[in-house]
């Protein structure tokens, strides 16, 4: 989604601005543009296309100088892409730079056309910069309390007034937005890489907040113009966990991570041989009461929860569903007093996963929260939180956040399974020093990553692909169908192994490309009969395949061995391929790996 920096100190501002966006570019964008507050006014330059672009086209209009800004880099909802619709938005009084959407926009916009007011793009945003017009009297202050007063729906908002060029004023609501705090400059930003180069201090902006930058603090007021006292937070990681560190791209790195994302996610959380969530609330108590399971996610974090509710079922019991964040929303999800919300978002501010989590506090349901972004909305509103220590993100392709999501499951499973007995404690710290186990094991795969590379090649033209599995090995091959459509563009579905026959089968013909995930002893055999239905139709197998497991020679064109571990557990180590193979395959196909094409990373609408 949009991403937001803001600037105001000693330094060239268009240059600190640049810099910020493009630490952003994780998010999606399509155009991108800055204002900066120059002797005559507010300088904007704005582009349609890439940061690359922006840059060009200031060097032939001239760059903005002075040393307090904002800028935006947008991703396209009411309007397409082009110069016009880009951000920031306003005109020599004011500027504005948004993220989010701003529900009742029409309403507005024939409001202000009645008093004249002329529009010249399709965006929400130039709507909202116009009712900033329109309530202007010379207090920036009480002019954007009556815009937030009048605006509905979500929106991080970075306003300059022409006539405060000492200034920059910031405001949100479900859309992240931070303030960094340096040595007599300050920030904006959507995200923290945005200012780790400059700081690693920063405040969380509250909802009916009003901030108000300066060079030499910066000011934090609620909607009755009084001051906050804020809690200062310090990044824990540095510039170069959000850099490449030699790596092609930020997904082969996040890959690569993952045995650290996993020794520092689970670590922690196992004392003494056993699950310690350290979650106050999460007592045993609580789980003996425990109806049913409702987790709430959306993509990638949705296809964790899967193999959570696998073991959830499996190790503790208790009836567990996955519900899409979208359709749980809206859905009059049927909630019962004793059941469990849990939710999922690597983010912590994906719009339907934070609307779902609200829907259930309503309805005085207990939630609970996996999380990466410390601070981030949903953390902040759960009951619970269990934050992953996957670090930061970056690639829009989600891989090491899922890995540690899934631990994260495990060690609920487990925990659930020790209060309710149905685990001995010899059983469950047998699991968890599995689970301490798999980062070597990780490595393993890592450490022949050139065979998934050579898989890839195999397989980098086709049109269309199709992924098997049965139980956990379906909710596996959801990941790795998702993995490889979203950056390589290749149609890709996943089925239930058993599925196929009843009607998708028909799709399967001569050296249709089918990837077999089999890693369940108790359903492996029919698994294996299903492979046999479609090499018979001509498909060209790739066989993902737990090492325990003697295959026959001509089951599959390509096998891939994944080291062995407990049958519920291997997911940790079989997605690893998965996710490599898509890498590969979209490398080889010459895509944009890490920005694939439409995608944000940060999905902050509905
Ligand atoms: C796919 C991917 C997405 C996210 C989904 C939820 O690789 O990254 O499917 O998993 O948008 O995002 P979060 O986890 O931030 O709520």
């Amino acid at each position: 989604m949009c991403g937001i920096v803001g600037y105001i100190g000693k330094r060239n501002a268009s240059e600190v601005l640049i810099d910020g966006l493009r630490k952003l570019e994780y998010r999606g964008y399509d155009s991108a543009g800055i204002a900066v507050f120059e002797e005559e006014g507010i300088k904007v330059v704005k582009a349609k296309g890439r940061l690359d672009d922006l840059e060009e086209k200031m060097n032939l209009v001239g760059k903005p100088k002075g040393s307090c800004g904002i800028g935006h880099t947008r991703w396209a909802t009411h309007g397409e892409p082009s110069d016009v619709n880009s951000h920031p938005h306003g005109n020599s009084r004011i500027t504005l730079v948004h993220n989010g959407i701003i529900e009742n926009y029409l309403e507005l916009k024939e409001r202000l056309a009645a008093k004249n007011y002329l529009f010249e793009s399709q965006t929400d945003t130039e709507v909202v910069a116009k009712l900033l017009d329109y309530y202007y009297d010379g207090n920036p202050f009480e002019t954007v309390r009556k815009v937030i007063e009048n605006v509905k729906g979500s929106y991080a908002f970075g306003i300059m007034f022409a006539d405060f060029p000492n200034q920059i004023f910031a405001v949100r609501k479900d859309s992240p937005m931070i303030v960094g705090l340096g040595e007599g400059e300050n920030f904006i930003a959507s995200d923290v890489p945005a200012i780790l180069k400059y700081t690693k201090d920063y405040y969380l902006i509250d909802e009916d907040e009003i901030v108000v930058l300066e060079e030499g603090g910066t000011k934090i007021y609620n909607l009755d113009h009084e001051l906050i006292e804020k809690q200062r937070h310090t990044a824990t990681w540095d510039i170069e966990a959000a850099e490449k560190g030699g790596y092609p791209h930020f997904m082969l790195k996040e890959i690569f991570e993952q045995p650290d994302a996993l020794r520092k996610t689970v670590q922690p959380r196992i004392k003494d041989g056993l699950p310690d969530l350290q979650v106050d609330s999460f007592t045993d108590d609580l789980i003996r009461k425990i109806g049913k399971i409702h987790i709430v996610a959306c993509g990638t974090a949705s296809y964790a929860g899967m193999i959570g509710k696998c073991a959830i079922e499996k190790l503790a019991r208790i009836p567990a569903e996955v519900c899409i964040a979208s359709e749980f929303r809206y859905g009059d999800p049927i909630l019962k007093e004793n059941d469990l919300v849990i939710v999922i978002s690597q983010s912590g501010e994906t719009a339907d996963t934070l609307a779902a989590l609200r829907l259930a506090k309503k309805k005085g349901i207990h939630t609970m929260a996996i999380v990466n972004v410390v601070g981030s909305s949903i953390a902040r509103e759960a009951d619970s939180i269990i934050y992953t220590w996957a670090g930061p993100e970056i690639a829009v392709a989600s891989t090491k956040a899922y890995t540690v999501q899934m631990s994260v499951m495990y060690l609920i499973a487990l925990k659930m399974a020790l209060a309710l007995g149905t685990l001995s404690e010899e059983e469950v710290k047998g699991y968890c020093g599995t689970i301490l186990s798999l980062p070597e094991k990780q490595q393993q795969i890592l450490d022949q990553s050139d065979t998934c590379k050579y898989f890839a090649s195999r397989f980098q033209n086709a049109e269309h692909l199709f992924y098997i599995g049965r139980g956990i090995d379906y909710a596996l091959s959801m990941e790795g169908s998702l993995k490889l459509k979203e950056i390589s563009y290749i149609h890709s579905e996943a089925y239930a192994a058993g599925e196929l026959k009843h009607g998708t089968i028909s799709l399967i013909t001569d050296n249709v490309p089918v990837i077999a995930v089999a890693t369940q002893e108790n359903i492996y055999e029919k698994t294996i009969s299903n492979i046999k239905e479609v090499t018979t139709r001509g498909a060209k197998v790739l066989l993902v395949v737990n090492d325990r497991f003697e295959v026959n020679e001509d089951i599959a064109n390509y096998v891939l061995r994944v080291p062995t571990t407990d049958d519920i557990l291997i997911p940790l180590l079989a997605v690893i391929p998965l996710q490599l193979f898509a890498y590969y395959t979209a490398v080889l196909r010459g895509c944009d790996v890490d920005k694939p094409r439409n995608l944000a990373k940060s999905v902050t609408v509905e």
